[in-house]
Order: C-alpha cells, then structure tokens, then sequence
C-alpha cells in the first residue's frame, strides 16, 4: 500500500533572477510501513524533498499525495493543519523550544490537538519513559546532551501516532555511538507498528537497516537496489558472526 504517493514533482528556487531546478519531474511511491533511507550529496535536494512532502514548502508542479490527501491542493493553514495531525518530523538540530520544560515540548503537539493538558501532560510523559528520560521531565532543553535532546525530539515526532515520519538528518549532529542509539530509537519506534519512516542522512551505517534507498541525482529520485543488496549481505553476515560468537561463548562458559 502507498502512504506517499510523489507525481511529477518539480521545485525550483530562484536566486538573483536565476532558476535553480532542484527536484525534475520526479515520480515516485513510498510503501507504508517501510524505513526509507534517502541519500545524495550536500545540496541535490534531500531536505527540500522532505519540506515538500511535509507541506512546509509548496511545489512548482506535480502532486504529492500523503496518506490518501494531496498536500499540493491545500493552502498553507490547512498544509500546517495536516501536518500537525498526520506527521511525525526529526530534525538535525533537535529544534526543540529552550522556554518549555521536556515535558511541555513534548505535550505541545497533543495539546494543539485540542487533548487537554492533563490528559496530553500524561501521554507525554509515557512517551518520555519510552525514549528512556521519564526523569527528566521538569528541565530544559538545554540542560540535556545533544543525544538526550533528540530523543525528546523523538517522543514529540510521535506522541500523536502519526503514520509517517520524516527525519532530515536526526544524527547529523551526534558522535557515533550516540548516532546508533537515536537511529535504534527511531526504528524500534517506527518499525513494525504500520508507520513510515523516510529519513535524509549521509551515514551509510544505516544501509544495512533500511528496507529502501533512494538516492537523489541531478534532479532525479532514483532507487539503489545494488546499494540496498549490499547492505543486506553486510547485515547477514554480520548477524552469523554475532551467532558463531554466541555459540563460542556457550561453549566456553
Ligand atoms: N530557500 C531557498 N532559496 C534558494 N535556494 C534554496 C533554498 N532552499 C534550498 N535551496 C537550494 O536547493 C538546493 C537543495 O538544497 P537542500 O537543502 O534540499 O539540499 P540537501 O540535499 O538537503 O543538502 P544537505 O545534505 O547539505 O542538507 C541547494 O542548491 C540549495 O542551495
Ligand atoms: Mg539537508
């Protein structure tokens, strides 16, 4: 089943009279359910693809449909609407607000809902215990790390349950091993329970989780099955080597 739905989409920016065509007529559907891995370099287009789908920008040409509404047909108060109400977004830089507390960052998207505050306060909180920082829900962004920061930014992408979910780099800005603990985050809360998760990233330590990759070339989406074969080899093998260590140690011990 499509959950975003991309037909001849087109966006260009105009800089000092000069047209810069960043997306070329590009077509493509997204599998609900799927984790898909969106690369290419600085500048090809991953953000702006995103900040289409998610209405905070609008099209040149061509249509978007997500979840069944096409976003393209919607003015800007109704794209800000649907977004609210139907989609989860991670950002490199937390974007967290600095003036609420954890809790209150987390509680808003509920609350503009319309949920009443105790009710929304209640279900932040859980969230907040899932991403594993129910104890820190009176401080500020600012007094958590950057890893801390973005799992609260993980609880607020997904305390409405929104069916898709769209991350512009959410590790960009985290060392490795704190990059592997939000993407594991990320997935477990993605993955298998119906949502969508399309994230823009240049860590190829992803590959070897994705069910999909797209790459973005001089204006095109195109697929990298080769890329997406080769991850899953990798992670075959790295998944009997944890074995044989496993049965080694069993033997052992
Ligand atoms: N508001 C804007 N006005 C003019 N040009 C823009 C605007 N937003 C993006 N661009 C241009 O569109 C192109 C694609 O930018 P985009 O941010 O989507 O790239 P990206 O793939 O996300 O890059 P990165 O990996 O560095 O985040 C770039 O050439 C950029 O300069
Ligand atoms: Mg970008």
């Amino acid at each position: 089943m499509s959950i975003i739905k991309i037909c001849n989409l087109t966006k260009q920016y105009t800089e000092a009279e000069r047209a810069r065509v960043v997306l070329n007529q590009v077509d493509v559907d997204f599998v609900a359910g799927e984790f898909i891995v969106l690369l290419g370099p600085s500048g090809s287009g991953k953000s702006t693809l995103i900040n289409l789908i998610s209405g905070v920008d609008e099209v040149d040409e061509g249509q978007i449909h997500v979840n069944g509404t096409n976003v393209t047909m919607l003015n800007e108060k109704q794209r800000t609407l649907f977004r609210r109400d139907h989609i989860g977004i991670v950002f490199q830089s937390f974007n967290l607000i600095p003036t609420l507390t954890v809790l209150e960052n987390v509680s808003l998207p509920y609350e503009l809902q319309g949920k009443s505050r105790k009710e929304a306060s209640q279900r932040a909180q859980a969230m907040l215990e899932r991403v594993g920082l129910g104890d820190r829900s009176a401080s500020f962004p600012d007094r958590l790390s950057g890893g801390q920061q973005q799992r609260v930014a993980i609880a607020r992408a997904l305390v409405h349950e929104p069916l898709v979910v769209l991350a512009d780099e959410p590790t960009g800005n985290l060392d490795r091993k704190t990059s592997e603990e939000v993407l594991s985050l990320l997935l477990e809360m993605t993955r298998g329970v119906g949502k969508t998760l399309l994230m823009a990233t240049h860590s190829m330590d992803i590959i070897p989780l994705a069910d999909r990759i797209y790459r973005i070339d001089n204006g095109q989406l195109v697929e990298d099955t080769e890329r997406l074969k080769r991850g899953a080899l990798l992670r075959a093998e790295l998944e009997s080597q944890m074995h044989a260590q496993i049965a080694a140690h069993m033997e052992h011990s």
